[in-house]
C-alpha cells in the first residue's frame, strides 16, 4: 500500500500553502464570488467543468505515471476515476490537489488551471486519503475540532463546522467516543469527514473504500452520496467496478496513464456488449484445450479459472458461435459438465475495456 497523503493537509508540516490560513475567506463561508473565476476562459465557474485535463502528462524520473491523460467531467456529478493497480489514479488525484506538478498539458479543476492558479485549487477542494492522521485517544469530535482549528477556524466557528459534518456523515452516536474504538467504516467515515471541515467545493478521494469490511463500504457509499445530495462535488477514484456503479454518474476508465473510456456505466456496458461463452470441464486437465478451442471459435483471449473448472470467452456471434464450441469441444473428445451463452460480469466488462487480466485484480461483485 503506498502511503496516501493524508485527509486534511496540516498547515505547517507541508511545503506547500493551504487553504485558509492567511486571511483569506474560508471556502463556502463568504458570499464574495470566488477568486479565480475572472481569469477562466469559461463563462463562470458554475459552467466549468469538474475537472478538464488535456495531454496531461505526469513523471517520476523514468516512470511516466500519466501519459497524454484527456478527460471531462461535468459539473455537478460525481465522477468516479477507475483502473488497475499502477494506472496512475493516485497520481492523477495528487496533481488535482496540486501536490505534483504536470510534466506537460493541462489541468483544470472548476476552471482553475492547477499551475497557473493553484492557490484557487487548493480553496476548493478537499483530499480524502486511505490513512488520515487521527489520533486514536481522541474522540472523532475532538480530532475534527483539531483539523477545523488548523484550517484556521477560530474555536467556536470550527465547533459548529464540525457538529455540520457529523451530522453530514451519520456519526452522532459514535462522535463523542474514542476513535480508536471505531469500527472500519466509521473510521473511513472520520476520514471524510476531516476533508469535509474546509467546506469544500470538490471532495476528492483516493479509493475510499480499499481495504474496508462490505459493511463499512456501505456505510462510507451512503456518507458519499449524502455529500453529493447536498451538493459537494465529487471525484474518486476505485478499481471496484461496483463502487462506480453504485456512486458514480461518470466514468473514465484509466488505465497506463491515459483514460480508455469515458461515460456512464451503462454506455460503457453498451460499448463492450458482448455475451460470453461459458465452459465448465468434466477434467480439469482438458482447461487449456477448451481456451484453445473457444480462442480459435470467438477470436477472444479466453479466461481459465482452474478451481473452477471454468473457461470462457466474449462471443459476439452468440448462438452460432456456441454451436461450433459445441462441435469443436465434442470433435476433440473433451467432456462438458456444462456450456452456455451469458452476460458479461462487471469485471469481465473491465478487463474487455484495460484488455489486460494481470493488471486487473477487480473483486467487483458478480452479481
Ligand atoms: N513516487 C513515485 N515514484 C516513482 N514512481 C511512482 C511514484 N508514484 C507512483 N509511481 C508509478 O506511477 C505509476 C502510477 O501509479 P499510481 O498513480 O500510484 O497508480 P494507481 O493509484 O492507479 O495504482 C505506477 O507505475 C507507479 O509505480
Ligand atoms: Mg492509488
Amino acid at each position: 500500500m503506498t502511503t496516501e497523503p493524508s485527509v486534511a493537509p496540516v498547515p505547517g508540516t507541508s511545503s506547500t500553502p493551504l487553504p485558509g490560513t492567511s486571511s483569506t475567506p474560508l471556502p463556502g463561508t463568504s458570499s464574495t464570488p470566488l477568486p479565480g473565476t475572472s481569469s477562466t476562459p469559461f463563462p463562470g465557474t458554475s459552467g466549468a467543468p469538474l475537472l478538464e485535463a488535456r495531454s496531461l502528462t505526469v513523471r517520476f524520473g523514468k516512470v511516466t505515471a500519466l501519459d497524454g491523460l484527456d478527460l471531462i467531467a461535468p459539473p455537478g456529478e460525481v465522477l468516479a476515476i477507475l483502473g488497475p493497480n499502477g494506472a496512475g489514479k493516485t497520481t492523477f488525484v495528487r496533481t488535482v490537489a496540486t501536490l505534483l506538478r504536470p510534466a506537460s498539458g493541462e489541468l483544470r479543476v472548476r476552471g482553475s488551471d492547477v499551475v497557473r492558479d493553484p492557490v484557487s485549487v487548493r480553496r476548493d477542494i478537499g483530499l480524502g486519503g486511505q490513512f488520515a492522521a487521527v489520533e486514536p485517544m481522541m474522540t472523532g469530535r475532538e480530532n475534527l475540532e483539531m483539523t477545523a482549528r488548523l484550517f484556521g477556524h477560530p474555536r467556536s466557528a470550527a465547533r459548529r463546522a464540525v457538529s455540520s459534518v457529523i451530522e453530514q456523515l451519520g456519526l452522532e452516536e459514535v462522535a463523542d467516543r474514542r476513535c480508536g474504538t471505531y469500527s472500519g467504516g466509521q473510521r473511513r467515515r472520520l476520514d471524510l469527514g476531516a476533508s469535509l471541515v474546509g467546506a469544500p467545493r470538490l471532495l476528492l478521494l483516493d479509493e475510499p473504500t480499499t481495504g474496508i469490511d462490505p459493511t463499512g463500504r456501505r456505510e462510507v457509499w451512503d456518507a458519499v452520496r449524502n455529500l453529493a445530495a447536498g451538493g459537494t462535488d465529487v471525484a474518486l477514484t476505485t478499481h471496484y467496478l461496483d463502487e462506480a456503479d453504485e456512486l458514480a454518474d461518470h466514468v473514465v476508465v484509466i488505465d497506463h496513464g491515459h483514460a480508455i473510456a469515458a461515460g456512464t456505466l451503462g454506455d460503457l456496458k453498451a460499448s463492450v456488449g458482448r455475451d460470453v461463452i461459458e465452459v465448465t470441464v468434466a477434467d480439469p486437465s482438458r482447461l487449456d484445450a477448451v481456451g484453445q478451442i473457444l480462442q480459435r471459435v470467438t477470436s477472444n483471449p479466453p479466461r481459465l479459472d482452474r478451481g473452477g473448472r471454468h473457461a470462457s470467452a466474449p462471443a459476439s456471434g452468440g448462438a452460432s458461435e456456441l454451436a461450433t464450441a459445441i462441435r469443436c469441444l465434442d470433435d476433440a473428445a473433451i467432456g462438458v459438465d456444462e456450456i452456455g451463452v451469458r452476460r458479461p460480469t462487471l469485471d469481465e466488462v473491465f478487463l474487455t475495456l484495460t484488455g489486460d487480466q494481470a493488471g486487473a485484480p477487480v473483486p467487483a461483485s458478480h452479481h
